[in-house]
């Protein structure tokens, strides 16, 4: 059985078939999935998903793409959704200095950095997006020695996975470890121990080959395992297990 450790199922791309998509993962192979806030509404929406099904967990937070709006009392909404006992982190948080248009790099920063306290004040794990913001994410994470996390959708290189696991970090893959151009984020694989990485889909976003551009779901995690078993040199079934266990032990989620 295989964890989805990052979909995004409050997306408006799942408003159609929301329903019968999450109804067909356990049968698919697909027992534990983790969806993360972006922002307060959609924080809400993934908690309120995970009540209603039983192997989805929910993180929340403000994504560094849509922090704009972000005022500190919106801290006080985070705390309080964070006390749900299917929140297993603060996510996903972050920098993304990719897009022109995102929120000014300063807020971004201000915004992460009040979300680290508040997990290392909470003791959760985080979710990292970090999107050409390598070194600023690494000296951010570093002031808050206290809180864990994973890097999600990890995009940097094989030195910078060292790092982090070095940091007691987790590291995370998604589809794009089978894309044809995916020789960075597979070296950062082979640098990261079995014991350290998760997988994920990023649904809706990042499908894997051989549904590239299409719409992603969690039911395709199975093809990123089986591209990191073979990146690992291990079967399909040591590497379900593997990243099973890590996701778990990360985020506090006990077996049944
Ligand atoms: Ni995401």
């Amino acid at each position: 059985m295989l964890f989805d450790t990052h979909a995004h199922y409050d997306a408006e791309q799942f408003d159609s078939d929301r329903r019968q998509v999450l109804d067909a993962l356990p049968g698919a192979g697909v027992s534990l999935a983790l969806n993360p806030g972006c922002d307060l509404p959609s924080s809400r929406a993934a908690v309120a998903l995970a009540e209603q099904y039983e192997f989805l967990y929910a993180a929340v937070g403000y994504h560094p793409e849509n922090c704009a709006p972000y005022v500190p009392e919106d801290l006080e909404v985070l705390r309080e959704l964070a006390g749900h006992p299917k929140v297993a982190a603060v996510g996903e948080i972050g920098l993304d200095y990719y897009w022109e248009e995102n929120p000014p790099k300063e807020l971004q920063q201000r915004v992460f950095r009040d979300q680290l306290a508040l997990a290392a004040e909470l003791a959760l794990p985080v979710i990292v997006h970090d999107r050409e913001a390598h070194g600023d994410s690494l000296a951010i994470i570093r002031e808050f020695p206290s809180v864990r996390g994973v890097f999600h959708c990890f995009s940097g290189s094989a030195e910078m996975a060292r790092e982090l696991v070095k940091l007691g970090w987790m590291v995370s893959f998604t589809g794009v470890l089978t894309y044809k151009n995916a020789r960075k984020a597979v070296e950062a694989a082979q640098a990261v121990p079995l014991d350290r990485v998760m997988i994920e889909t990023d649904s809706p976003y990042m499908a894997p080959v051989p549904h590239r551009g299409k719409r992603n779901d969690s039911r395709y995690v199975g093809l990123i395992c089986e591209k990191l078993a073979e990146i690992k040199g291990v079967s399909f079934e040591e590497c379900a297990r593997a990243t099973m266990g890590n996701g778990r032990r990360f985020f506090g989620i006990g077996p049944g």
